[in-house]
């Protein structure tokens, strides 16, 4: 296994690590002496000064000053699972959390550890993806620090027919984060890119495993990739990042927090409390290229055809210059 950086570490130092990152996050940009600290947690300066140094390589922005104690940095963008729990307001999204540094693919991995019993809900995070994967095949690019990697499983009791309903569940569920955390206004590029300015910030990977026998949903994997820091010059006129559209950075753990206390309210909201058509308004509200004529490509094949809306289950719905209407399930506008 790669770096895992919570979970089997355990330890005091691990605890210490956590207990010194979430004061500092409390008094980011302010100075916070050792000794306030090692007094607070009962430990040695030295102690203090090892979790400091131990949070600084894993990409925490912690200053430290001679003879006047530390300053996490208020640009500072480390992962931490432990703000990240203070800040949810959830019942099951992300209770139970793993953040790690590097993953093959956060999805791939919580599929491997998905066994019946994995509470719905379970989150991973990394800091980075070796193999991160994009929808129809695609690779991901993830690199170390400069985004927000996450996967959930998900056990929705759901007719097979409408699962890219949870898809569409995620992508309000990121619009309403970004809006909320980074004032962004994004918009929804059918069916699961965010926009941004006309390019991608984020997207999402959903994964269900099907019980062939009853063709029933056993469970879904949804792994949201969302372009934070920078944007790297390879893929600069496709993608965008909070960074480059606010020149802010250091809100992952808020950012990852308000996309699973979102999602889990927009996923409740249509699974318990019969919002699916105002979820799925809000989804078309967001929805680029309405009523315009686009390139789609499906199934191998590619086509023009005008972009009337969504479906009741999240299809999209298309005219062909033909004046013939359909529906529209899979493949992508290009
Ligand atoms: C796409 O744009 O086609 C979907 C991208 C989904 C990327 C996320 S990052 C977290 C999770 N792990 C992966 O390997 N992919 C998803």
């Amino acid at each position: 296994m790669d770096n895992f950086l919570y979970i089997c570490q355990g330890g005091e130092q691990y605890m210490l690590q956590d207990k010194v990152i979430s004061y500092l996050e409390h008094n980011q940009g302010k100075v916070v002496t050792g000794g306030e600290m090692s007094e607070r947690f009962g430990v040695s300066r030295t102690a203090i000064w090892k979790a400091v140094h131990a949070l600084q390589e894993k990409g925490h922005d912690i200053e430290a000053l001679k003879n006047s104690g530390y300053k996490l940095s208020r640009d500072s963008d480390g992962l931490s699972k432990q703000i990240i729990s203070s800040l949810l307001t959830t019942q099951k999204f992300g209770r139970e959390l793993e953040v790690h540094e590097i993953l093959a693919s956060t999805n791939t991995y919580l599929k491997e550890i998905t066994v019946l019993d994995t509470l719905e809900g379970y989150t991973v995070v990394a800091d980075g993806q070796s193999h991160g994967r994009g929808r129809l095949g695609r690779t991901f690019y993830s690199p170390l620090r400069e985004g927000i990697y996450l996967s959930i499983l998900l056990k929705p009791d759901l007719e097979l027919q409408n699962v890219s309903m949870i898809t569409i569940c995620a992508a309000v569920a990121v619009c309403r984060a970004l809006s909320r955390v980074c004032n962004i206004l994004a918009n929804i590029k059918w069916v699961n890119d965010i926009f941004v300015n006309g390019k991608k910030m984020c997207g999402i990977l959903s994964e269900a495993s099907v019980s062939a026998e009853l063709q029933t949903i056993e469970s879904v994997i949804v792994g949201i990739g969302l372009n934070t820091g920078t944007v790297d010059p390879i893929v600069s006129d496709i993608a965008t990042s909070v960074l480059e559209k606010t020149g802010a950075q250091g809100q992952r753990n808020r950012l990852i927090a308000e996309v699973l206390n979102q999602f889990e309210n927009v996923y409740s909201g249509f699974l318990e409390r019969g919002e699916k058509e105002k979820i799925l308004q809000e989804y078309a509200e967001k929805l680029l290229f309405i009523k315009k004529q686009v390139q789609i490509k499906e199934g191998g094949k590619s086509y023009q055809a005008t972009i009337l809306g969504v479906d009741e289950t999240g299809a999209l719905l298309v005219d062909f210059p033909t004046g013939i209407s359909r529906r529209v399930t899979s493949g992508e506008i290009i």
